[in-house]
């Protein structure tokens, strides 16, 4: 009898308190015991990168983004070609464009040291993501943890699953959709935009053919357009740089927003989210007036989209190198 009355108890237990333990795949205290300096270890590295070079702050917050829209974040953007893989940084929207990969390599070598076959470079990218956002002034955010790193790279989901400066705005809103994210987390993630650069040859069509008859963008900027001409010509220069943010480029604040408000966003995919919709013009509005709206929702959806089909468990591995898998 009291045998029975144990094991119903422990069943009772089992079903009120295992909800709360496996409720969440992904929680922010997952290396507190296995690896407590983790994060203190992230941070210090990105910010000395960032110190080294204001840019790299984008440069790794949009690591995290192809990572994450491409099976997931498990870092399968990091993997160099090797054997049966491919590397999804020879990708279009990856080529001569990603970069930040030797930041990563830093980080993760400093935790090897630390705590050996322990932190994930998917992890790794989620939290210098969060870290480079607090370095630019933008907002914080707890960043759930556990992740694990794939076992291979998706050449083909990084060319079709990240949307191109050129998709058109429903073409982009089904690729966010695609990875659960909502029209809402497509006008916040964007807002990303107020740091880092862009090249030439990402909004050249803009400048001097936007729709195939000639012209230029007419939600273009006229006198902003001559400008980016000067340095962006017809041909050549593809790889010449500009910032996406021209007011304040290396500082994480809604003035990405208010450019677009004036005709004055970089890419063609930032532009139409005033010009092709309502709801995101009226989002872009909100975001414009008030920046702590913009950042609250800023961290709510890059928690979403970090939590984009995690390996977890026994899935995938705790790379030792993220460049490559473990043999
Ligand atoms: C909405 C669809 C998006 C499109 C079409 C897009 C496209 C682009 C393009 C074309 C560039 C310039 C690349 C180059 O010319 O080398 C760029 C840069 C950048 N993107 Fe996006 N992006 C999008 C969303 C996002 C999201 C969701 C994030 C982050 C959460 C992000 C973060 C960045 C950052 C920070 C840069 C600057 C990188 C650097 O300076 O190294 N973007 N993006
Ligand atoms: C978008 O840009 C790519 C790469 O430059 C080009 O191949 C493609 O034709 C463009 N698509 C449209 C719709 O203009
Ligand atoms: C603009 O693009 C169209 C279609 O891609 C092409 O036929 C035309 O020659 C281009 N015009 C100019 C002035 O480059």
């Amino acid at each position: 009898m009291a045998h029975q009355t144990m094991s119903f108890l422990i069943v009772v237990a089992t079903l009120v308190f295992a909800p709360l333990c496996f409720a969440h795949n992904l929680y922010p205290q997952f290396y507190d015991h296995s690896c407590p300096k983790a994060k203190e270890i992230v941070y210090s590295v990105v910010a000395q990168a960032v110190a080294k070079e204001a840019r790299m702050a984008a440069s790794l917050l949009r690591l995290h983004f192809h990572d994450c829209f491409v099976k997931g974040c498990d870092a399968s953007l990091l993997l160099d070609s090797s054997g049966s893989i491919v590397s999804e940084k020879g990708s279009n929207p990856n080529r001569n464009s990603a970069r930040g990969f030797e930041v990563l390599d830093a980080i993760k070598s400093a935790l090897e040291k630390e705590c050996p076959n322990t932190v994930s470079c998917a992890d790794i990218l989620a939290l210098a993501a969060r870290d480079s956002t607090v370095i630019t002034g933008g907002p914080s955010w707890e960043v759930p943890l556990g992740r694990r790193d794939s076992k291979g790279a998706s050449l083909s989901g990084s060319n079709n699953n990240i949307p191109a400066p050129n998709n058109t705005f429903q073409t982009i809103l089904t690729k966010f959709k695609l990875q659960g994210l909502d029209i809402v987390d497509l006008v916040a993630l964007s807002g990303s935009h107020t740091i880092g650069n862009s090249r030439c040859t990402s909004f050249r069509q803009r400048l001097y053919n936007q729709s195939g008859n000639g012209l230029a963008d007419m939600t273009l900027d006229k006198s902003y357009a001559a400008q980016l001409r000067s340095r962006c010509p017809r041909s050549g220069g593809d790889q010449n740089l500009f910032f996406l943010d021209f007011v304040s480029p290396t500082k994480f604040d809604n003035y990405y927003f208010k450019n677009l408000l004036a005709s004055k966003g970089l890419l063609n995919s930032d532009q139409v989210l005033v010009t092709k919709n309502q709801q995101t013009m009226e989002l872009v509005k909100k975001y414009a007036e008030n920046s702590e709206l913009f950042f609250e929702q800023f961290a709510k959806s890059m928690i979403k989209m970090g939590n984009i089909s995690p390996l977890i468990g026994s899935s995938g591995e705790i790379r030792k190198n993220c460049r490559k898998i473990n043999s």
